[in-house]
């Protein structure tokens, strides 16, 4: 049985560890950063997924004052498969639902379109949007998702 909470400090390395192992970091985030920044405030938390004592899931969610998101969700290799993901995402709309969000929009890069299958059979579709991207005060000449 798995069970969520918000992130705890004691969860912090833990954390970073497994988004590390199911490849989400990225060389120009810093996960200390975005953690402090999604528990800094009221609309956006890390949902902790626990069986026992072990963490065995992430999920970053906040809204914006208008739609949801969802970042950072990751379910331990050694768990995945077993619907953990399909039940960390619904532990994230159920905190989005209870703020009064209706919608998420949520993006997936483009090197990991595999998990789009993912998501699909949890009832998203595609958004016939364009996403643009810009770094407020960076000066790389990319703009990384
Ligand atoms: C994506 C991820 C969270 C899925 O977690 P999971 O626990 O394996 O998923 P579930 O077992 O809950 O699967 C739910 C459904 O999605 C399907 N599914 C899971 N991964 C899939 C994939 N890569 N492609 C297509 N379908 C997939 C499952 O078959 C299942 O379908 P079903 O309910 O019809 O049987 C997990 O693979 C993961 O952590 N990946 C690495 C990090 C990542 O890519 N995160 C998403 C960033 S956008």
């Amino acid at each position: 049985m798995i069970a969520y909470r918000e992130i705890h400090d004691m969860d912090v390395e833990i954390i970073i560890n497994l988004w590390k192992r199911c490849g989400l970091t990225r060389d120009w985030n810093d996960p200390y950063k975005d953690i402090a920044l999604a528990r800094s405030g009221p609309a956006s938390a890390i949902l902790v997924g626990k069986i026992d004592q072990r963490v065995v899931a992430t999920v970053m969610v906040g809204h914006d004052g208008h739609r949801g998101v969802l970042y950072y969700l990751a379910v331990d290799p050694e768990f995945q498969k077993r619907g953990f993901g399909r039940a960390t995402v619904k532990a994230a709309e159920d905190w989005l639902r209870k703020l009064g969000v209706w919608k998420i929009n949520l993006t997936v890069r483009a090197e990991n379109y595999d998990v789009s299958g993912f998501y699909e059979s949890l009832g998203y579709v595609v958004n016939p949007v364009v996403s643009f991207g810009k770094l407020i005060d960076g000066t790389w000449p990319d703009v990384h998702p």
